[in-house]
């Protein structure tokens, strides 16, 4: 069967907002990214994923639109995305748009209207229900955002009612219940299809239907999640019986259009789950990116956890489905950070998890700023955090006795934030990011990690990146193979073979921070080539035993 255009790509995730600024007002813009994509194209990527791009209050940076067919005037014009899309094309580089249609903002003119009366034609938009008798929210569903009391409910004065949030109270669940409402999301896809854009991510797209009835949840308060007795339960709005006919419906009127790609947020999904969602003869979507890998709270990623995720994941993909490798993006820790060494090993242990990325099946997406090896952050004060995730649970802890120490330690660690500081260009003023002042602060290592430094390097993270995204359209063992894991039992060494028609590829990777012994099995026979490595004197697969240097990886093809 013949190749669709998204099983052979390189994927980059924008966040337009801390990506480049071209005019100075501290935010990232258009034309920024516009001058930056020589840059991408350098690094072998053929597919952009903007964050939203759309106008809106930026409650949760652009996740709450209020118009979904305007770009945000901090970012642009539709004209400067225009020159974008067609300077993207001409130069071999797909773009998809993140599409949330989950909830949309309270400043969408859908919202507004809906909350002025029961018969505005707009009020089944949303999801509106009655207070209990004692004024009390309809159920117990606590949101994720954990704003106000913790309830998933927002009184609202001027509607008389309550409306269903699972994010923040500025972001109302849309009513996927109201066939007006999907006809009005339908046109609005198409018309961005028309307008020329590859394909869409999908945020928390199995998250579109509730638990009919809305029923309390009979779980038990997670202790640190839990306020005021509502209940953070993610099983009353994710996979619910019923998601798979919207989304259907969705492929039927929009999705199934000719080389447009979906790749859906796969909250909730896991190997089991996943082909109801992706196989092709579904006709849902194409591919689905899952949480099993990258975590944003999970520990540090051990070789065991890594080959049972892959391999349940292969089987997936035996069956046709199709998924996403990545270690992070815009929601999660810097992978460095979280999964590697972020001091003495920083470029190494950068370069191997990125190897791991993009030697397994599937399609990888590299998150801005994980090229150069870009690192978490950690500021002095609350004051200096932007996202929800964080500042509303620091708050919480502190009404909770916490001391402020102890709560600036508990969500730092963990906060997206880590992932949004500007990128970092070179060693000047605001790491090359603005010229004014950065919406978020520039991370304070930019003198020693930025873009400038790496391409200067000969042996950099950024460097070592474009040699694997040129592994990914040299060899066809990389996006066709079949993987094995080799050294099961092995602690530390990750070792697996990708065998297709026209080659056999070994990648041999130590996850740890020491050196390790390495012998490769008897069962491999055969002479072995070495494609790319992390280490310059590194392990060569003579049979004998050998030793890997900390954090050493390699990929060899078998003569
Ligand atoms: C997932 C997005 O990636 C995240 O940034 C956002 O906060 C939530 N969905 C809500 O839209």
């Amino acid at each position: 069967m013949e190749k669709k255009w998204w099983q052979t790509a390189v994927g980059y995730e924008i966040y337009c907002k801390s990506f480049c600024d071209s005019d100075g007002d501290g935010i990232g813009d258009l034309r920024g990214v516009i001058s930056k994509l020589p840059m991408l194209k350098d690094l072998g990527v053929t597919c952009i994923w903007f964050a939203p791009l759309y106008v809106s209050p930026q409650a949760d940076n652009g996740y709450d639109v209020a118009d979904y067919e305007a770009i945000n005037p901090d970012y642009g014009t539709m004209e400067d995305f225009k020159e974008l899309l067609d300077l993207a094309h001409s130069m071999g580089i797909r773009v998809i748009m993140d599409m949330v249609l989950n909830h949309s903002s309270d400043e969408h003119r859908w919202f507004q209207e809906s909350r002025k009366s029961k018969d505005n034609p707009y009020r089944d938009y949303y999801i509106w229900r009655p207070a209990k008798a004692d004024g009390s929210e309809p159920n117990n569903w606590g949101s994720y955002f954990r704003e106000g009391n913790g309830s998933a409910w927002q009184w609202d004065e001027v509607a008389g009612e309550y409306y269903l949030h699972q994010y923040g109270i500025k972001m109302p669940d849309l009513n996927w219940e109201c066939q007006a409402l999907r006809e009005e999301i339908y046109g609005m896809l198409n018309r961005w299809l028309d307008f020329g854009i590859d394909g869409f991510r999908l945020d928390v797209i199995t998250r579109l239907k509730k638990m009919p009835g809305f029923p309390d949840s009979t779980k038990k308060p997670e202790p640190k999640l839990d306020r005021n007795g509502f209940v953070v339960d993610r099983d009353m709005c994710t996979n619910v019986e019923g998601i798979h006919q919207i989304i259907r419906e969705l492929n039927r009127r929009v999705f199934g259009r000719e080389d447009c790609f979906t790749m859906g947020e796969g909250a909730g999904v896991n190997p089991t789950n996943a082909p109801d969602y992706i196989l092709p003869e579904r006709q849902e979507l194409d591919s689905i990116y899952h949480f099993q890998l990258a975590s944003r709270k999970g520990p540090r990623l051990t070789a065991e956890q890594f080959r049972t995720v892959q391999k349940s994941w292969a089987k997936v993909g035996e069956m046709g489905g199709t998924y996403i490798q990545y270690l992070s993006n815009h929601d999660s820790q810097r992978q460095v950070s979280q999964h590697g060494s972020d001091k003495a090993y920083r470029t190494r242990s950068a370069q191997l998890l990125g190897t791991l990325m993009h030697t397994t099946p599937g399609i990888p997406f590299i998150y801005q700023g994980e090229e150069i090896g870009m690192v978490n952050v950690r500021f002095d004060s609350i004051d200096d955090y932007n996202c929800c995730y964080t500042v509303g649970p620091y708050y919480a802890m502190l009404d909770n006795g916490f001391d402020p120490a102890t709560a600036l330690a508990d969500v730092a660690q963990t906060s997206r934030d880590n992932a949004r500081t500007p990128y970092q260009w070179n060693a000047q003023k605001n790491a090359g990011f603005t010229d004014g002042k950065p919406w978020l602060k520039v991370n304070p290592r930019y003198e020693e990690i930025n873009l400038e430094a790496d391409l200067a390097a000969e042996d950099s993270v950024f460097r070592y990146y474009q040699k694997l995204t040129a592994l990914r359209r040299e060899h066809p063992a990389i996006v066709e193979g079949n993987i094995s894991f080799l050294l099961e039992e092995d602690p530390n060494v990750i070792c697996y073979t990708r065998v297709c028609e026209k080659e056999t590829l070994l990648i041999v990777a130590n996850l740890s921070e020491e050196e390790v012994a390495f012998k490769l099995p008897e069962s491999v026979k055969g002479g072995f080539s070495c494609l790319l490595r992390n280490v310059k004197e590194g392990i060569g697969l003579t049979g004998e035993n050998e030793l890997l240097a900390p954090w050493e990886c390699a990929v060899f093809v078998a003569e």
